[in-house]
């Protein structure tokens, strides 16, 4: 069970399992990936790499074919391995609240093939005081003694979806730890495959960390969209307001408005960090401002009486991403079909929603996600064949008419 060249992760068949798994396999490692998705698993093991993911491709037919990667449905795996890493999924429930039961039931599960010497290392998101919580139970369904015999620490998943193979060696490490013998044990785990450096906080401390960092941009995402709704009315361009105030400006750095601020990181983290806060927070403020953007741009069609058929481009939550995790893309389309509009969605990312012929005639169209194959407006415009479209884009991509819009609107036809 002591071979340091053996590693379980467990979680390996989702996004940012697999990613972790293929890092590790090419940093020499072999890889036991266990999840309950064996569908993925399969998948996975055959050669497909079921996300966008740059780089991945090759680094998964190198582990497959030096046999370095393993994937199965068995916790009982670990008992071979010394080094033990969680990144299962820990998305809200319905109701919106963060639920940490899937970990905490991992945990019991994983109690009885627990030994002394092993490394337990938490990378999934965690709700603030899941390692204690985690700690504890583990105290009292096994012998072990945490910090003793068990290595147990916080290490935060905080690479980017879509390039986690290519930032992964490369992005510090925080350590929540215990001890700093948990801290110097763990951080020799992460030195063998990121050159980055290794940060000792307390788990909580880490737990806080993830958090913040997602918050942090999803807090920033949300001020640029308030500027955008604040100068709307107005006879203004906020490309060029923006653009005015970072030139040269060192202590500024606007990133651009954008209808859809979302996905699976920056969306479910802020709503973690705010849960249960008894105050009005700046957080839940993004929240509400980042989610309300598509009724937003409903309400703002709707000034438009000639328009009966919407094109709503993107409906992934990022750009070249594949993934519609909290994507604002079908709560626009729902929100429109709603309001009694014709909707037409094109996601090149989707089967069967590629066809960017399917935008002919439409009297609006809406960029969502600013995929590269949408970044020609001119090329979007040849497919749409209307002279009075009414183009929406909030994230200020298309060139030709960046500096043309009110508000992220502008009908074509009428200067
Ligand atoms: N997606 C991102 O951009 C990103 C970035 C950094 C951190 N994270 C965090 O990483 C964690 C994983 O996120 P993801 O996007 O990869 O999620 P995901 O849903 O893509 O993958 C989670 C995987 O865990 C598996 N799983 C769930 N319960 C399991 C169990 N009991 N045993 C074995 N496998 C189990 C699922 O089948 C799935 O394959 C989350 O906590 C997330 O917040 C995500």
């Amino acid at each position: 069970m002591t071979d340091p060249g053996e590693v379980a992760v467990i979680g390996a068949a989702g996004h940012m399992g697999l990613a972790f798994s293929l890092v590790l396999a090419n940093a020499g490692y072999l890889v036991h990936g266990v999840d309950v998705d064996e569908e993925t698993a399969g998948r996975i093991m055959s050669g497909e790499v079921p996300y966008h993911e740059e780089g991945a491709q090759p680094v998964l037919e190198r582990a497959l074919a030096t046999a370095s990667l393993r994937m199965g449905n068995d916790l009982s795996v670990v008992s071979r391995t010394k080094f033990i890493a969680v990144l299962i999924g820990t998305s809200p429930d319905e109701s919106l609240t963060p639920r940490m039961d899937a970990l905490h039931d991992l945990a019991d599960d994983l109690a009885p093939h627990l030994a002394p010497g092993h490394v337990l290392m938490l990378r999934s998101t965690l709700v603030p005081g899941t390692t204690d919580n985690i700690a504890g139970r583990l105290a009292k369904s096994t012998s072990l003694e945490v910090g003793r015999d068990l290595h147990l620490a916080c290490l935060p998943e905080r690479s980017v979806q879509g390039r986690a193979i290519c930032e992964m060696p490369t992005l510090p490490s925080i350590i929540g730890a215990y001890t700093r013998e948990d801290f110097d044990v763990v951080s020799r785990f992460c030195r063998t495959y990121s050159s980055g450096a290794c940060l000792q906080v307390t788990p909580l401390e880490a737990e806080f960390a993830k958090l913040m960092t997602n918050a942090a941009r999803y807090v920033q995402f949300a001020l640029s969209n308030e500027f955008a709704l604040i100068s709307a009315p107005y006879d203004v361009n906020i490309n060029r307001i923006m653009e005015a105030a970072n030139t040269d400006y060192p202590r500024l750095d606007l990133p651009t408005p954008g209808l859809n601020v979302g996905g699976p990181c920056l969306y479910k983290d802020s709503l973690t960090l705010a849960d249960g806060i008894p105050w009005n927070t700046l957080t839940g403020a993004a929240l509400g401002v980042n989610e309300s953007m598509p009724t937003r741009a409903v309400r703002r069609l709707g000034e438009y009486p000639d328009v009966k058929k919407v094109a709503v481009l993107g409906m992934t939550f990022k750009a070249g991403s594949d993934d519609t995790r909290n994507s604002l893309g079908p709560n626009l389309r729902d929100r429109l079909r709603k309001a009694g509009y014709g909707v037409v969605c094109v996601e090149p990312n989707l089967e069967g929603y590629d066809d960017l012929r399917d935008i002919a005639g439409s009297d609006a169209v809406v960029l969502m996600t600013p995929h590269d194959e949408f970044g020609d407006w001119t090329v979007v415009r040849a497919h749409v064949r209307n002279a009075r479209c009414v183009y929406v884009d909030f994230w200020g991509r298309w060139e030709q008419i960046r500096y043309r819009t009110r508000g992220g609107f502008w009908q074509d036809g009428v200067e």
